[in-house]
């Protein structure tokens, strides 16, 4: 079987992208020349100018990369390399809200696989693929640092911390239905091209969304509290290793060391030539002599 050349795709975009109009053209040379001030090289620019077309847009087009090849004199190419590094830009028009379920190791063990598999089902789309009314876009998401809430999951990148399928069956029903969902913490939800405009550096005027945003919640915080002394537990297991019953209190028998004393393995002192003069650092020996 023979292929012509028309039947055989590279991957490569078709160029050259169609411009933004006219008007929408000004307004993101004004945007970029605000994101560019911040900057002492152009190219740092890079990441705030891609959120800043996919506020647009709700994604990264074409157009939206030869934008920021032009505003930044890059090539396009390299603008593509770098937009599809990372997982936050879209390539392609997808739904009104992007929810993202943590599959990660950990959120997939407490529950992540499920919920994400319920969702498949209930919305009838797989990874990546947006709902016919283009509501809303499903996709496996990495961890999002929020393991201390498993299994998490992220609508236009606000937390809806320890989900559930039922919760998140819940949840999508309602984003769908277009009545207001609150976060678990953080800002309130906004849409998905606002969301892009706030990562591209722009304020979020919405009346008490930075106030909201707040710092880590509770889970977050427990480490802390313990490296600190202030959540020492009230009972503390001792090893069967730690030796024989004694009378007495724990703590008058066997010094328990703080969180700071205790050393990981990664921090314990290791045996170096410098601390051991039996074997001392050099050139290794030629047997016999
Ligand atoms: S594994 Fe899901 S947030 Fe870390």
């Amino acid at each position: 079987m023979t292929t012509s050349r028309q039947d055989v795709s590279l991957g490569m975009p078709q160029l050259p992208a169609t411009p933004y109009p006219a008007e929408v053209r000004a307004r993101l040379d004004a945007d970029a020349e605000e994101v560019l001030a911040r900057y002492p090289g152009s190219r740092s620019a890079l990441l705030p100018l891609l959120h800043l077309v996919q506020s647009e847009e709700g994604y990264v087009s074409r157009t939206g990369i030869a934008f920021c090849a032009e505003t930044l004199d890059l090539t396009t190419a390299e603008v593509t390399a770098v937009s599809t590094f990372y997982s936050m830009y879209r390539r392609r028009p997808s739904g009104d809200y992007q929810v993202g379920v943590c599959t990660n190791t950990l959120c997939a063990v407490m529950g992540g696989d499920a919920i994400f598999d319920t969702l498949k089902e209930h919305l009838g789309v797989g990874n990546n693929e947006t709902t016919e009314d283009g509501k809303v876009t499903l996709e496996h998401i990495e961890c999002n640092a929020a393991c201390d809430f498993a299994p998490v999951v992220m609508v236009n990148w606000e937390f809806f911390d320890n989900q559930t399928p039922e919760s998140a069956t819940q949840l999508v029903d309602d984003l769908i239905a277009g009545r207001t969902v609150e976060p678990t913490r953080g800002a309130p939800l906004c849409s998905y091209k606002d969301t892009a405009r706030i990562l591209a550096g722009f304020p979020d005027e919405r009346p008490g969304a930075v106030e909201a945003t707040g710092g880590a919640g509770p889970a977050s915080l427990i480490g802390l509290k313990l490296a600190k002394g202030e959540a020492l537990p009230k009972a503390r297991v001792v090893s069967p290793r730690a030796g024989q019953p004694q009378d007495g209190p724990p703590d008058a028998q066997v010094h328990d060391p703080s969180p700071t004393e205790r050393l990981s393995s990664h921090d314990a002192p290791q045996q170096t030539s410098a601390s051991d003069p039996e074997h001392p650092a050099g050139p290794a020996a030629e047997e016999g002599e």
